[in-house]
């Protein structure tokens, strides 16, 4: 079996290729350029990689018509709210037709491949404390860039399903973090800036944002197995949420974070790290993907900020 990890050298796709490699599972990994390899330096041997410009259709139609791959985990793309806000187009660019191309390509060739698409709770935008815990069946009420290319990713998978029986499952996967998580998302910033206030690397002062929202964290692992189970059991055409159930407020994940160490450290909000308009509360339901797939989340809260606070410690 061979499956396609477009992203492989980003964190999630990282976490992907490992699992598949596993399973036993031939693995081919689409990069952009070679500048962000460390993530996958411990598995270069295994890993098959190929030089794809998502957006450039003919990048992804040699792509497909060579590998002709059985699996795709489309997980490339502009993940990170902030810069959707200062770099609109990029980012909706970049999220539409890097999957547009990939849906193309497998229809052109007519290729029987399962494809999960990355959707993102960030799709759900505001939500009223009365509408939660999340279904997938919610109003979408975007608030960011990110936001509105990740819905139209979601709807572009219902169209392609429904037009040319496009064997695709919609994930919409809320907060997901772990070790090798990009440093500008919230959980990763505070855990290396902890490290390096250990370090001696920062003065022990913490800068911070929004503190008041709420978010429903996954670990990472328990997140590419569920991507795995979408394409083993989950129905073409769906659209399923991935979550914990559970939700924290940043407050209270960064005293978590700061449990874990003796450092003595104080915070102080920078406006900089301000948004536009923030989600302030996500919490998903994820009994339809269980009863799909049989799915629950395994790793506690705690074990994975523990591990990316020490992935840090060890950078
Ligand atoms: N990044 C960041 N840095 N966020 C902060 C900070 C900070 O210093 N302080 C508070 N926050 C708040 C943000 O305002 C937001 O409410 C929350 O922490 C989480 O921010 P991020 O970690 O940047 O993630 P996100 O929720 O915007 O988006 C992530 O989750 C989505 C799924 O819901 C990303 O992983 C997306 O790619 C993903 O789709």
């Amino acid at each position: 079996m061979k499956a396609l990890v477009t992203g492989v050298s980003g964190f999630v796709g990282s976490h992907m290729a490992e699992f598949l490699l596993q399973k036993g599972v031939e693995v081919v990994g689409t990069i952009r350029n070679r500048s962000r390899m460390n993530h996958i330096e411990h598995m270069l041997r295994d890993l098959h990689l190929v030089e794809c410009e998502l957006r450039d259709p003919f990048s992804v139609e040699t792509l497909v018509k060579t590998e002709k791959p059985d699996l795709i985990f489309h997980l490339a793309a502009q993940s990170f709210v902030p810069t959707s806000w200062n770099a609109p187009m990029d980012t909706i660019n970049n999220n539409i037709a890097g999957q547009l191309h990939i849906f193309e390509a497998v229809r052109r060739f007519d290729l029987p491949s399962k494809i999960q698409i990355a959707c993102s709770s960030e799709e759900y935008g505001h939500v009223d404390p009365h509408e939660t815990p999340i279904l997938e069946s919610n109003p979408l009420r975007p608030l960011s860039p990110y936001a509105i290319s990740k819905v139209a990713q979601d709807l572009m998978g219902y169209q392609y399903y429904k037009s040319y029986g496009l064997h695709v499952i919609r994930t919409r996967t809320f907060n997901h973090t772990g070790p090798r998580r990009g440093e500008q998302f919230v959980t990763s910033n505070f855990a290396k800036q902890i490290a390096d206030i250990e370090k001696r690397l920062q003065p022990p002062v913490m800068s911070v944002g929004n503190l008041e929202a709420k978010r429903d964290f996954t670990d990472v692992r328990d997140v590419v197995r569920a991507y795995w189970l979408a394409l083993e059991k989950g129905q073409p055409g769906e659209v399923y949420n991935i979550a914990s159930g559970t939700c924290w407020s940043i407050a209270d994940m960064l005293k978590l974070l700061l449990s874990f160490s003796d450092a003595n450290i104080e915070t102080r909000q920078d406006p900089a790290r301000m948004r536009p308009s923030d989600v302030e509360l996500l919490l998903g339901n994820y009994d339809n993907f269980h009863a799909a797939t049989g799915w629950r989340p395994e790793i506690p809260f705690e074990r994975t900020m523990l591990d990316l606070l020490n992935y840090w410690r060890s950078q």
